[in-house]
């Protein structure tokens, strides 16, 4: 046999295998997102999201401090609001369930553990979507665009150290700069959801969030099929100001997290959606597949393709398992 390359030399065993390994997780490259229900005495199951809890005030600190305690790199907040309106204007209110559960976090884990709270409508309007309509029913841009900076100045002020912009209105990462730096709240980051596509794999997050949405987000988040669609977003956020930018959802975008991080010089995150968790999470309860191997194997992968940053539901256990 003449084989000089023998690439399973390097499988021999396992110490081998894990000194060859190219793509290591750590508690640090994971962002925990969290629901965080207005009035709930008790955390709430979302039955779709196996897991996964709407909290109250005292669950979401517990959470908070277990996530830093685990290490986790930071925490996203969502908040489910008690009532809606059209225009979302409980979401600009200085005590908005959003901006309470900044301060909750803060209060719970400080400095240790950065807070990054969801800014967007589609948790405060009553017709779901992520700005306010216009007169003939669509998503009026730039007045949403007006909205967001005051809800920025609000968030900013309750001590969220980044800002998670998910509408994927045109134009809202240099207004959400602009309104931070004409109160001075210069030190605010953004994270700018800058590749969002419209996918079927946000189902579970709908229930999470009590989501009104009649219809779908095509006007605004992006066609599946594109993907320099998705670079002119990336470029166009961080020309505005991104400290960060995100591809959401991962999996069926690995493609698009290797380019984009090809091209960038900010760091970059990828958001492991709930679809695609439950999908997991359906599947190991069916006996199908292997629950913490898939687990461990869809996060490898989309750090693989070039995320640092990974937005998971899994955060906590995954880092308390890693520190194993
Ligand atoms: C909307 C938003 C969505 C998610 C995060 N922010 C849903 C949507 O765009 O319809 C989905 C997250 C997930 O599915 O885990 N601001």
């Amino acid at each position: 046999m003449d084989i000089r390359e023998r690439p399973r030399r390097l499988r021999r065993t396992a110490a081998i295998r894990r000194m060859v390994q190219e793509t290591r997780l750590s508690p640090s490259d994971f962002i925990l997102p969290v629901f965080v229900r207005e009035g709930a005495t008790q955390p709430i199951p979302i039955v779709s999201m196996p897991g996964v809890v709407q909290h109250t005030e005292y669950s979401l600190k517990q959470a908070a401090t277990d996530a830093a305690a685990a290490g986790v790199g930071s925490l996203m907040i969502f908040g489910v609001p008690a009532v809606r309106d059209a225009c979302g204007d409980v979401a600009i209110a200085d005590d908005s369930i959003l901006a309470q559960s900044v301060r909750w976090v803060k209060e719970a884990t400080g400095d240790d553990l950065p807070v990054i709270a969801d800014l967007c409508l589609d948790e405060f309007t009553s017709h779901g979507h992520c700005g306010v309509l216009a007169a003939d029913g669509s998503v009026d841009n730039d007045a949403t665009l007006a909205v967001y900076q005051q809800m920025a100045v609000v968030l900013a002020h309750a001590g969220s150290d980044l800002l998670g912009l998910s509408g994927m209105m045109d134009g809202q990462v240099g207004a959400v700069r602009d309104a931070l730096d004409a109160q001075g709240l210069t030190d605010t980051a953004l994270l700018a959801y800058a590749a969002k596509y419209a996918s079927a794999m946000y189902g579970p997050f709908r229930e999470a969030v009590e989501s009104q949405l009649q219809g779908d987000r095509k006007t605004y988040q992006q066609d599946p099929a594109n993907a320099l669609e998705a670079l002119r977003e990336v470029r166009l956020d961080i020309a505005e100001g991104a400290d960060i930018v995100m591809v959401k959802p991962s999996l069926p975008y690995l493609d698009i997290i290797a380019r984009v991080s090809d091209e960038i010089d900010v760091p970059l995150a990828a958001y492991v959606v709930s679809g695609e968790s439950s999908m997991i999470e359906a599947a190991a309860a069916a006996g199908m597949i292997d629950r913490d191997r898939a687990i461990l194997e869809v996060l490898t992968s989309v750090k693989r393709a070039g995320a640092g940053i990974i937005a998971t539901y899994w955060a906590t256990e995954v880092a308390l398992k890693l520190a194993r």
